[in-house]
C-alpha cells in the first residue's frame, strides 16, 4: 500500500461523478413542488411533503436531506425545512431571477442529448435533434420543449442581462437591435436601466410570439418592436446604433458565424457598436469550466462551440470593425462580452 500522503485525493473525481446526481435530485424537488412548499416561515415536513407529492415518506425524507445536503434548504424546527436564500430567490416561480425554467430545459430536454455524448463526439454532430429531418435546433422546435425551451433561455438570460447592463455603458445607445433576442430579457433589462433607449428584437417567428407576450407582461411594448425573421436569409432591420449578439454565434459553426457578423455590419449604423456576449472560452483553450462545458454542450445541441476572445476579435476585424475590446464580468450564460466599431 503506498503512502497516502504522496498521493492525490480521489475526492475531486467522486465529485465530477456525483455531478449527475445533484442535478436531477435539484431538477426532480422543484417538479415536485419542493421549493413552493418551503416558502421561509411555513416550511414542509417529511410527512407535508409525502402528502402533497404523493411519494412515500422514505423518499421523501432522503429528497429533503439532500436538498439540505446541496444548500438549497435549511432545517429549522426539528423536522421542517424550509428554502435557503438562494433558493427562495431563483427556484420558486414569479421571481424576478426565476431559474426554474434551466432546471426543466437541461433536465428535460437536454440531459437525455447529453446521455448520448459518446455519439455526438464521434459523430461531430449534435444529439439532441436530428439533423437528418432538421436544420438547426431552433427549425421547427418540438412543441413539448418549445414553452420549457424559451422559459429556460429566459431564465439563463435575465441574470447575465443584467451583468451586461452593470459593465456596459449604454448611455450613448439609442436604438439596440437585439439579433435572435429570444424571450426579449435583455431588452427588457437594458430598456429598464436606460430610460432613452429604443430596442428592436429580431427572431424567428416561434420566438417572437414568446417575446411578445414578456414585453408586454413587463409593460414595454411601447419601446421594444419585435420583428420576425431570418438572420441568415434576410436583411437585419436597420437605423440601429447597437447590435446585440447574446448566446447566438456559439450556436453556429464558423462560416456561418462570420454571415451573421456580414449581416450585422450591413445593418449597423456608421459610428455604431456590435457586443457579442458568451461564456468566453480562454485563449489558452484549458478553461474556464463553465464555458468550456457550455462548449460541450453546443456539441450536443448544435454544430456551434463556445469560442475564444481572440477568435471573435480576429473576425470582427476581418468584417471592418474598430476598436474592439473585451469586458469580463461573471455571468451564467456569460463572462464577458466582445465589443467592436463601425467607423
Ligand atoms: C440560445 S438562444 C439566445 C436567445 C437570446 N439572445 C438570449 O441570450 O437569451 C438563440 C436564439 O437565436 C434564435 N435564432 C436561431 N436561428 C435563427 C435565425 N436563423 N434567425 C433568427 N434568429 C434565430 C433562436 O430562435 C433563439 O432565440
Amino acid at each position: 500500500m503506498s503512502d497516502t500522503s504522496t498521493v492525490p485525493s480521489p475526492i475531486p473525481l467522486m465529485r465530477i461523478c456525483t455531478g449527475l446526481w445533484a442535478a436531477r435530485t435539484m431538477a426532480v424537488a422543484h417538479a415536485l413542488s419542493v421549493f413552493e412548499l418551503a416558502r421561509p416561515r411555513s416550511g414542509v415536513s417529511v410527512a407535508e411533503l409525502s402528502e402533497k407529492a404523493k411519494v412515500p415518506e422514505r423518499p421523501a425524507e432522503l429528497l429533503l436531506t439532500a436538498c439540505a445536503a446541496l444548500g438549497l434548504l435549511r432545517v429549522t424546527d426539528p423536522g421542517r425545512y424550509e428554502n435557503t436564500p438562494v433558493a427562495e430567490e431563483y427556484l420558486v416561480e414569479g421571481k424576478p431571477f426565476y431559474f426554474g425554467g434551466v432546471v426543466q430545459l437541461f433536465d428535460r430536454h437536454s440531459a437525455p442529448g447529453w446521455m448520448r455524448l459518446e455519439e455526438a463526439l464521434r459523430n461531430n454532430a449534435p444529439t439532441t435533434w436530428d439533423p437528418s429531418t432538421q436544420t438547426s435546433l431552433f427549425d421547427n422546435l418540438n412543441p413539448e420543449f418549445r414553452e420549457p425551451f424559451w422559459a429556460g433561455m429566459n431564465s439563463l438570460s435575465i441574470w447575465t442581462a443584467r451583468q451586461v447592463a452593470g459593465h456596459v455603458d449604454f448611455v450613448d445607445s439609442h436604438r439596440l437591435l437585439d439579433v435572435g433576442g429570444g424571450g426579449g430579457s435583455f431588452d427588457i433589462m437594458l430598456c429598464r436601466k436606460y430610460p432613452h433607449l429604443r430596442a428592436t428584437l429580431f427572431d424567428l417567428p416561434q420566438a417572437c410570439a414568446f417575446a411578445r407576450a414578456k414585453i408586454s407582461e413587463a409593460g414595454l411594448g411601447h419601446r421594444v418592436d419585435v420583428v420576425e425573421g431570418d438572420f441568415f436569409t434576410d436583411e437585419l432591420p436597420a437605423d440601429h446604433d447597437t447590435i446585440l449578439l447574446s448566446m447566438i454565434l456559439h450556436d453556429w459553426a464558423e462560416d456561418q458565424c462570420r454571415t451573421i457578423l456580414e449581416q450585422c455590419w450591413r445593418a449597423l449604423s456608421t459610428g455604431g457598436r456590435i457586443i457579442i456576449s458568451e461564456l468566453l472560452v480562454d485563449d489558452t483553450k484549458d478553461g474556464p469550466a463553465d464555458a468550456a462545458l457550455m462548449s460541450i454542450h453546443m456539441l450536443v445541441e448544435t454544430f456551434g462551440r463556445n469560442y475564444t476572445a481572440a477568435e471573435y476579435t480576429r473576425w470582427l476585424y476581418d468584417v471592418g470593425f474598430k476598436e474592439i475590446r473585451t469586458i469580463r464580468f461573471e455571468a451564467i450564460s456569460a463572462n464577458g462580452v466582445v465589443i467592436g466599431t463601425k467607423s
